[in-house]
């Protein structure tokens, strides 16, 4: 019974429905570090940790890919010091990154406009898609340098390019940036607010939504215990009754 649930070692979390894929926006970094009177970097630095711990619990909890919306295309309007803040973060955990992926058999994906990124970042994560390419068990994909409507626009033009004159819902998917992975079950917006900010906006059509009311730095492995404890308690129809 899908709906019978299960109680997991570890508390209220069912073994029974884990959802296969968990898409994150992280959010909030900005008002996490203002509430403590710090400087807007100390909430992308504490963010940076909290993607760990996040991506390691999912994938303890039996969830096989972990999306997470780092950069948006339009964080390339903030301040330069800031977008070079966040990527010198990617910079630092880039050597790590790539160890805790191989350890979970996990390769790396990235959805988003590899062109946009500074030079050595392009080159970074070329290595670590390589590097995880034979990882088969599970799939870390990366936002970064992501808006959707520029994901699909360019899905368009590459099917255009591609000469294929009539579009379906199945050859166009292949041309997103999440080709081959499973649509998300559950997207979680972290600080409460209820948008999407230009995320996954066609591979949402049957998501789950669930908004914790906490900052990106304060996500840790109670809060992810959290959001698939309120998927499991949602009632999924697919347009069914
Ligand atoms: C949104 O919070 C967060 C970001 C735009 C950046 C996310 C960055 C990290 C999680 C750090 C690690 C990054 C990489 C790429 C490894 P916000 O700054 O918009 O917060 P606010 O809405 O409270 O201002």
């Amino acid at each position: 019974m899908a709906w019978l649930k299960k109680k997991s070692p570890c508390g209220q979390v069912s073994e029974g429905r884990i959802p296969k894929h968990i898409a994150f926006i992280a959010d909030g970094n900005g008002r996490w570090a203002n509430e403590r009177g710090l400087p807007r970097f100390e909430g992308h630095r504490v963010g940076k940790d909290a993607i760990k711990k996040v991506i390691d619990r999912c994938f303890d909890r039996g969830v096989s890919v972990v999306s997470l919306y780092l950069f948006s295309t339009e964080n390339f309007n903030r301040p330069k010091d800031e977008v070079e803040y966040i990527f010198n973060l990617f910079r630092q955990m880039s050597g790590e990154l790539v160890k805790s992926l191989l350890k979970r058999d996990a390769q790396f994906r990235l959805m988003g406009d590899l062109s946009l990124l500074p030079a050595d970042i392009q080159v970074s994560i070329n290595d670590i898609i390589q590097k995880t390419s034979t990882c088969a068990s599970r799939v870390v994909n990366f936002g970064l340098a992501y808006g959707s409507r520029h994901e699909i626009v360019g899905a368009v033009n590459k099917l255009l390019a591609s000469g294929i004159k009539v579009i379906t819902e199945e050859n166009f998917k292949n041309y997103l940036d999440t080709a081959g992975l499973p649509d998300p079950d559950l997207i979680v917006r972290a600080s409460g607010e209820q948008r999407l900010s230009n995320f996954m906006l066609y591979q949402a059509a049957y998501s789950e939504f669930y908004f914790p009311k906490k900052y990106w730095p304060d996500f840790d492995e109670k809060v992810v215990d959290e959001c698939i404890e309120a998927y499991q308690n949602r009632k999924r129809r697919f347009g069914n009754i």
